[in-house]
């Protein structure tokens, strides 16, 4: 039985990844499993200097999912290649950072010193809705997009680069053609969907940011249709998130076109999260008799002839 998928030069043991800012930089969880499990530990992501994130509370559960506004408060490159980097190296998974700069330059040398340092990947989250610099900018605008991810490319050498794409862009194909088409290996799909909620009582809204991202089971409808429409508008692997929760889910995504998927608001409600759908994945296939997880991908039944 083969479970091995490629995403770009990467080549992953199983489709299963965390997605950024779920998991840390994997050591909370390194006491609960052997990281090594995992097809690849897709990390907090990281700014040149770091980053305080924004005023408490950052975090709240709505009745289908989570809403956050961490702010992307990350200890910075520095600290991250000397203290965080070592730490996930000791274990057999692809390391890919997560990266944010608030000017292509700022993205530019970020990649180029973890692409130095030997990540395995690079994503780029060109699509965070809690900072008010940045980010969502380049989502929404193809042209800004194809014109970073160009800058970006010619510095990265080695690690495979993925671009982080948000649910938010005005037209989810056109984001992930304008990505692969300046040399994106791989786009990620989707962020959070920004979000809010309130205290009828207090009158006041529950997050100091006021707003913040959503993410978990509430976005799994709007993340699989997404997923299904990059698939189908790029030739590049779409690695898919967003509310998966479980084998099950983390199987439609592959279905509906992701070669690889990755676990987030599922680590915080059950830390083996992420190692349970390797193994749900594992089990589904010998059940069904399904020789290689990659005849799964995009081989969902489709009778509409115009989608
Ligand atoms: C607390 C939290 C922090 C996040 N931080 C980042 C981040 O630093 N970079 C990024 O690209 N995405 C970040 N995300 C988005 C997730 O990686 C993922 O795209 C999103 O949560 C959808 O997946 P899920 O529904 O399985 O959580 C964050 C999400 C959460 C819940």
């Amino acid at each position: 039985m083969n479970t091995a998928v490629s995403i770009g030069k990467l080549r992953l043991k199983n489709p299963v990844m965390t997605a950024s800012g779920t998991f840390g930089y994997g050591e909370e969880y390194a006491e609960f499993y052997d990281l090594g499990r995992l097809g690849a530990v897709v990390m907090k992501g990281i700014s040149l200097r770091p980053m305080q994130g924004n005023p408490a509370p950052r975090i709240w559960e709505t009745p289908c999912g989570m809403l956050n506004a961490i702010g992307l408060q990350n200890v910075g490159l520095k600290s991250f290649l000397k203290e965080k980097l070592p730490f996930i190296r000791q274990f057999d998974t692809a390391a890919v950072a997560n990266v944010l700069g608030s000017t292509p330059a700022e993205y530019v040398k970020l990649a180029r010193a973890l692409d130095e340092a030997g990540l395995d990947g690079i994503e780029l989250n060109v699509s965070c809705p809690n900072v008010s610099r940045g980010g969502m900018a380049f989502c929404a605008n193809t042209r800004m997009l194809g014109s970073l991810v160009g800058k970006v490319r010619a510095a990265v050498k080695g690690a495979t680069l993925i671009v982080k794409l948000s649910p938010s862009a005005p037209d989810i194909k056109a984001a992930a053609r304008a990505a692969e088409d300046a040399g994106a290996e791989a786009v990620s799909l989707i962020n959070t969907l920004p979000g809010m909620a309130m205290d009828l009582e207090k009158r006041r809204p529950v997050l100091g940011n006021v707003v913040g991202g959503l993410s978990g089971p509430a976005i799994k409808p709007v993340a699989l249709r997404m997923v299904w429409e990059a698939a189908g508008a790029v030739s590049v692997p779409v690695i898919g998130m967003g509310g998966i929760m479980n084998a099950r889910d983390a199987l439609e995504f592959i279905l509906a076109g992701a070669r690889a998927v990755a676990v987030g608001t599922a680590n915080f409600v059950t830390p083996t999260a992420a190692v349970d759908v390797v193994e749900g994945i594992e089990s589904y296939m010998r059940d069904k008799g399904i020789e290689d997880i990659n005849d799964l991908v995009g081989g969902l039944l489709v009778d509409n002839p115009d989608h």
